[in-house]
């Protein structure tokens, strides 16, 4: 594995930095104040060839590597994680678990739409009383017939009501546990599908998190993913991906930050002369850059990993963990060498010290991921 990014790399980041400079980062601030999710932004990443960038060529997807998607995604981070997050869960949460472990009929039907889009997809799992213990699932499937019948409730649903599609994860055998878990694949305007109100969160403004509710759902049976009692095994495996997608939040985020304070400390004069000259602040943005690049070197090995069908649930789980507490601690850093003016709306870095929060808590908090890690490595 290079630390050089490759021509192609090098242009698909071009590519994606000029759309953001264009069309995210002269709206964000205002999204982020008015708490719009704007869906013009996640069609221009689809049609930019972002969304499916590492899906297979097969059903539209780019055929791209995990890598160059970490590359190109980390451009859209450095401003704007909503928006990122709104078009990672389509493409790895929602549109990867599709294609791993759907039949061809299902990938006709639930992936080909999204890889020829622009389309949204949503990743069911998380319920009011199945957080980070994802195996307690109350929303239930019984089967009726070639059907099953689903009702319950998902919550913190990422792109819900704006979804074409969404991934459900239902409980079919209470008295099976994990192994009771089973996943259907269902359009998002399923009749028996409502959604509640936005979510009134602290960041991530720019995109849209709603509850979901399941009313006597109907779903065919060829609707079903995997097979009964897999679901568990999916969302997992699922999430070992959304976590190298949460890593480049980190990173980009982190990234982000810093080029803000390394120009505002270059401008900003006090005492006589520039900030960014007290050794002080120096040392400070040393240790910005180390986890930045720390933290983008762990995220690149997890996606190589991937890449070069090697384990990664491990490497995963590390670069989420480094890379979204070094988002927040590098975005808290940028907020104090701003001074005040950090800490006002006038400046981004105020918004990203907000939205990194969120990076250490979803797809598995950072503490889930600490015990994703012993776990791995006390095998
Ligand atoms: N790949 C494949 N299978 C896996 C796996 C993986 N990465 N991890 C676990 N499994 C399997 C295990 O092998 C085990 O199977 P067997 O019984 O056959 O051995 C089974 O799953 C159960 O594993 P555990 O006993 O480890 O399960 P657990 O109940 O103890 O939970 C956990 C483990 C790691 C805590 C898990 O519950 C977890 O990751 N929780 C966090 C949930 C989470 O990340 N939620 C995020 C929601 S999505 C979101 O935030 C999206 C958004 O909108 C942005």
């Amino acid at each position: 594995m290079g630390f050089v990014l490759s021509d192609e790399q090098k242009a698909v980041q071009k590519v994606v930095r000029e759309f953001v400079e264009k069309n995210i980062v002269p709206t964000v601030k205002e999204r982020d104040e008015k708490c719009i999710f704007d869906r013009k932004l996640t069609d221009g990443l689809y049609e930019i060839g972002v969304q499916g960038l590492f899906h297979d060529k097969k059903y539209g997807g780019g055929g791209g590597l995990v890598q160059t998607y970490a590359v190109a995604l980390e451009e859209v981070c450095r401003h704007d994680i909503g928006i990122a997050a709104a078009t990672s869960v389509t493409s790895c949460l929602y549109a990867w678990p599709t294609w791993f472990y759907g039949t061809e009929e299902q990938r006709e039907r639930f992936l080909r739409p999204i890889l020829n889009g622009p389309k949204l997809g949503s990743f069911g799992l998380t319920e009011p009383n199945a957080g980070s213990d994802a195996a307690m699932q109350q929303t239930v499937a019984v089967k009726d017939g070639n059907n099953y019948i689903i009702n319950g409730s998902k919550k913190f649903i990422t792109n819900a009501g704006e979804n074409d599609f969404i991934l459900v994860f239902t409980m079919t055998d209470q008295s099976k546990g994990t192994k009771g878990i089973t996943a259907f694949l269902m359009e998002g305007n399923t009749p028996g599908i409502t959604y509640g109100r936005p979510e009134l969160k602290m960041g991530i403004n720019t995109s849209m998190q709603r509850e979901v509710y399941f009313n006597d759902v109907k779903v065919g049976k060829n609707q079903l993913l995997g097979e009964e009692g897999i679901g568990f095994r999916i969302a997992m495996k699922t999430l070992d991906l959304g976590r190298i997608s949460v890593a480049t939040q980190g990173v980009g985020l982190a990234q982000g930050a810093l080029d803000h304070a390394i120009k505002y400390t270059k401008e900003r004069v006090q005492f006589g002369r520039p900030i960014a000259s007290n050794q002080a602040l120096q040392f400070m943005m040393a240790d910005m850059q180390n986890l930045v690049d720390t933290s983008r070197m762990l995220l690149w090995r997890a996606a190589y990993n991937m890449d070069h069908g090697l384990p990664y649930a491990l490497e995963a789980s590390q670069a989420k963990l480094f890379a979204t507490d070094a988002g927040m601690k590098v975005a808290t850093d940028a907020v104090q060498l701003f001074g005040g003016y950090g800490f006002i709306k006038d400046f981004p870095v105020e918004r990203l010290m907000r939205d990194a929060k969120i990076a250490q808590i979803y797809e598995g908090t950072n503490q889930i991921q600490r015990m994703v890690i012993a776990s791995q490595i006390l095998r």
